[in-house]
């Protein structure tokens, strides 16, 4: 296969999780080391569409970068990045919210779930956030963009702004239109103590989640305190159906261990949740172990992490320079 053109972004909003890494960060990784050529964002401009504490956003920008590195992303490989250093994302997202239209915006579940009941009081960028994601990824003409599962309607608007722009405009092949890159099975890691709400950085409860930045003893005890069920070890396929609970457990175990499902109901045959549960951390601890010390050795050198920010921002700035000023020709600027 040719080489791909990955664009790809994380918010910078604290609380790294499990979800973060199977879902998304994980295959970042995998596809940098395929020798694709790789852009990864550090979404800042998107973590402003609800407040945030100025000092605590830099931090953030700076421990999410570190993430990236510790996880595998590699600065001499992929391009690493701040989206709120290249100017021309926000440019373009106004240029494209004026070939949006306000029925696509509007069918987006997760600004209603954002917005909450008041969406009178959300901010205008909770709104148009989805036309901001387009400009990241139409920008670089990215051709493949690996994102969880929860970004699958928006990668879905950003292909019909491509697609309308190109036919407003004549102008065939100008956008790419972006493929999705979405785990087939697990792509939506739920949270620990509820099987039927995502693992998310929001959630009040430590317990839901496993942080990037877990010591082992965390690890072990959340997955120790993770709810279960009263029934048995499932032994087949059919045993999952209303159990989510036990269906994320082993969802999180196969993407880590790379273990077929047939291979784990042979492997656990009998035994009970307990023993699942100590097998379970210890391969979540031997993952996340090793990203959690170099996270925490890291956020020690800011400045290092700085000079991959600005390296990065660099040569997406060159990237997108060229690409802004042919999208201005065709408006006529
Ligand atoms: P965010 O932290 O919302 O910027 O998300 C960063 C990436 O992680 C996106 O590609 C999300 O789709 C993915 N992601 C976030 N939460 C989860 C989850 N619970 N399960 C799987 N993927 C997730
Ligand atoms: N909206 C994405 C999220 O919250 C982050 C994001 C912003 C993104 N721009 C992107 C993901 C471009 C992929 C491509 O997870």
């Amino acid at each position: 296969m040719g080489v791909k053109k990955i664009f790809s972004g994380v918010q910078p909003t604290g609380n790294l999780h499990l979800g973060n890494y199977i879902g998304a960060i994980k295959n970042f990784v995998d596809l940098q080391n395929q020798n694709n050529e790789c852009i990864f964002c550090v979404v800042d401009l998107h973590a402003v569409t609800v407040k945030q504490d100025p000092k605590i956003l830099k931090q953030n920008v700076r421990e999410t970068a570190a993430t990236f590195l510790a996880c595998g992303i590699d600065p001499k490989k992929s391009i690493i990045f701040n989206q709120s250093s290249v100017s021309a994302h926000s440019e373009v997202s106004w240029l494209l919210s004026c070939v949006a239209r306000m029925g696509w915006l509007n069918r987006m579940t997760q600004f209603k779930e954002k917005a909450g009941k008041d969406k009178e009081k959300a901010s205008v960028g909770l709104y148009i956030y989805p036309v901001l994601m387009a400009a990241d990824i139409l920008l670089y003409d990215a051709t493949h963009v690996p994102v969880g599962e929860d970004q699958k309607q928006h990668l879905e608007l950003a292909r019909d702004i491509s697609k309308k722009f190109n036919t407003d405009f004549n102008a065939p092949d100008f956008f790419k239109i972006p493929e999705p890159l979405i785990q087939k099975n697990f792509a939506r890691i739920m949270s620990l103590k509820d099987g039927n709400k995502k693992m998310s950085k929001s959630d009040p409860s430590e317990l839901s989640r496993i942080n990037l930045t877990d010591s082992d003893l965390e690890i072990i005890n959340k997955i120790k305190k993770a709810k279960t069920d009263t029934g048995s070890f499932p032994t087949s396929v059919n045993n999952l159906k209303s159990r989510p609970e036990i269906e994320n457990l082993i969802g999180i175990y196969l993407s880590l261990s790379g273990n077929k499902i047939d291979h784990l109901f042979s492997e656990f045959k009998d035994k009970n949740f307990s023993f699942f549960k100590e097998k379970l951390s210890d391969i979540i601890v031997k993952k996340i172990s090793p990203i959690s010390k170099e996270i925490k050795r890291l956020n020690q050198d800011p400045s290092y992490i700085d000079q991959v920010l600005e390296d990065g921002s660099q040569k997406a700035y060159e990237l997108s320079s060229r690409k802004i000023k042919d999208i201005k020709k065709k408006f006529g600027f």
